[in-house]
């Protein structure tokens, strides 16, 4: 079940509640991690007096609730999550196109985001996929750490791989399609068809797998790398790498929900979650260690930096295109998802 969180301590807060109720309300969706939502929500109704009703579900799922209440919008904005889903969104007219006095302060990879889903989704943070892993259960078990995607291939990881569900999650997706760019269409299903005796589970979350190699339920995951350094930071003892071969990335992204019933909310909304401090949030209540959109909001203290990795030129366009989208989901199902172990 996706957590419903209403954060309805008006009071508490120490503001009275008229002024609140005459703030009104945002019905805030969301995904990233549920604390950064959290933290989100509380503090944009502190500092505003609106108040804020967060759902959070993970990107993929997240669409097809957006698609499913299109004629009957329960959601304002839609906060983080990879960046395909809410460029099939725009596609699909499922969002509207805004302009925010603060893009001007935002790094080129957010604004392309922006142009390209024709001003209806915009970057807030970068994230890079690659390996965690477990260093305990590695050692225990005598397995060198991965290095390569051509190494998740081989017997030592037979069972000890643990990746998501395309269908529900933004990161798997991503993963997918990094895939397909690197290595051609027809090569990148063979490989994840020969990846499938080594893999466990395909989890629902895009972060249930990292969170497995914490807890030392499997030995290695395919995760956003900035999720293996929160691992680490809670004391799991977790590393992480990007492939050899290369890799692909993420835009998390926002954009504002066609027919939304609070808009102006919305936009304030909008318009804050753009600003330095309040992309600082992340990390500072929450932990969370991607790269901000924001030029000001400094790159966390630990996070991995994008700059020092061999990035492939992910095609946004392309890969967020709605048709495209399905086409490499119901392909996975059939020829990988379905296969036996
Ligand atoms: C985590 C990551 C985010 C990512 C999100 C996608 O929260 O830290 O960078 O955008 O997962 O979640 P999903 O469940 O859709 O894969």
């Amino acid at each position: 079940m996706p957590a419903r969180i209403v954060i309805a301590a008006v009071a508490a807060l120490g503001l009275a509640a008229g002024p609140a109720a005459a703030q009104g309300s945002l019905n805030l969706y969301c995904s990233v991690q549920v604390e950064w939502c959290q933290a989100a929500a509380t503090q944009f109704q502190r500092e505003t007096g609106i108040r804020v009703n967060m759902t959070q579900r993970g990107s993929g799922e997240m669409l097809a609730a957006i698609r499913a209440e299109a004629q009957n919008p329960r959601g304002d904005v839609w906060f983080g999550g990879t960046g395909d889903p809410h460029m099939a969104a725009a596609e699909e007219n499922l969002t509207q196109a805004y302009e925010s006095a603060n893009n001007a302060g935002l790094q080129p990879w957010a604004l392309t985001q922006w142009r390209q889903s024709e001003r209806r989704s915009i970057g807030v943070y970068a994230g890079a996929v690659g390996f965690g892993f477990n260093t305990e259960l590695l050692a225990r078990r005598n397995i060198a750490a991965p290095a390569c995607w051509a190494d998740l291939l081989e017997p030592r990881f037979r069972g000890e791989v643990q990746m998501a569900n395309p269908n529900s999650s933004g990161t798997a997706y991503v993963i997918i399609a990094t895939l397909v760019q690197l290595m051609g269409e027809d090569q990148a299903f063979a490989y994840l068809r020969r990846l499938h005796p080594n893999v466990n589970s395909y989890t629902r979350s895009g972060t249930a797998p990292i969170k497995a190699v914490a807890r030392g339920e499997t030995a290695v995951s395919l995760s956003f790398v900035h999720d293996a350094v929160t691992e680490r930071n809670a004391g799991f003892p977790v590393a992480w790498a990007t492939p050899c071969e290369g890799t692909g990335f993420e835009i998390g992204s926002m954009s504002i929900i066609r027919g939304a019933r609070n808009i102006n909310q919305a936009r304030r909304f909008y318009d804050w979650a753009l600003t330095a401090p309040a992309q600082r949030l992340g990390f500072e209540v929450a932990g969370q260690l991607q790269t901000p959109s924001n030029r000001e909001a400094p790159l966390p203290p630990g996070a991995p930096d994008l700059s020092q990795m061999r990035l492939i030129e992910y095609d946004f366009a392309r890969y967020g295109r709605g048709a495209e989208r399905r086409r490499l989901i119901e392909k996975w199902d059939r020829e990988v998802g379905a296969l036996p172990r």
